[in-house]
């Protein structure tokens, strides 16, 4: 499953790029609100940490077909040819959709909330449907449940649109999906953080630690028993 970083937060970005095997970065235009600068800057600074090659997700705002395929147009223009706009999965935005995959603009269906909406936009030609899996459950329906759903709905219908789950508020909410064999999910900081936050993991490294330098010595090494 890719794996995917969602928040704008330029130091946030680079402290997990540097850590987690991760595929991008994904934006909404309330993530880049609260950056509190200007997208453009935010969005170029975030582009030069995850480099040229993975991919970065920034949506488009009009609501009308012609703005969201001039917005899309400018969007990629700006960050480069790895940058995947994204297009809620309403009527105006099915049609872009259909237009900026005529023009070799990858896009991905956002704002979703139900698989007719992603179903639609796997057929107007989205690379990706982004259903919000913790708002759903918050909806009182089981996102966990309606994302495999979604995923079935587009493997049966032999469609080459992947699952890009979104909104998770739980790191059992992305493994349950993960085991699912779910194309790929964005996680905000704070959830990636917390897939190994656990006292178990933190003991078991500590106690590793001390029965080495017990034996061998306070601050040794491998390297420096070794040389
Ligand atoms: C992704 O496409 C969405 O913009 C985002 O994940 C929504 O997350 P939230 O429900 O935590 O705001």
């Amino acid at each position: 499953m890719k794996l995917y970083i969602d928040d704008a937060d330029l130091g946030e970005i680079r402290r997990l790029w540097e850590i987690y095997p991760l595929d991008g970065v994904t934006t909404n235009p309330t993530i880049l609100a609260r950056s509190g600068r200007h997208p453009k800057e935010t969005l170029l600074e975030i582009r030069k940490i995850i480099g040229d090659d993975a991919e970065l997700f920034v949506q488009a705002l009009p609501k009308d077909m012609a703005g969201i395929i001039a917005d899309g147009e400018a969007i990629v223009s700006a960050f480069g040819a790895k940058t995947v706009v994204k297009i809620p999965s309403v009527p105006e935005g099915f049609a872009a959709m259909k237009a900026l995959n005529r023009k070799g603009i990858v896009t991905c269906g956002t704002a979703v909330y139900t698989p007719m909406q992603a179903y639609l936009a796997a057929k107007a030609g989205a690379a990706y449907v982004a259903p919000y899996l913790n708002r759903i459950d918050n909806m009182g329906f089981d996102g966990v449940r309606i994302v495999k759903q979604i995923h079935d709905l587009l493997q049966k219908g032999g469609y080459s649109t992947e699952v890009l789950a979104a909104s998770f508020k739980n790191s059992q909410q992305v493994l349950d999906i993960c085991a699912y064999g779910i194309g790929a999910a964005t996680c905000a900081p704070a959830i990636i953080d917390g897939f190994t936050k656990n006292v178990a993991i933190d003991a078991a490294v500590d106690a590793f630690i001390a029965d080495f330098e017990k034996a061998y010595g306070k601050g040794e090494t491998m390297k420096s028993l070794l040389q």
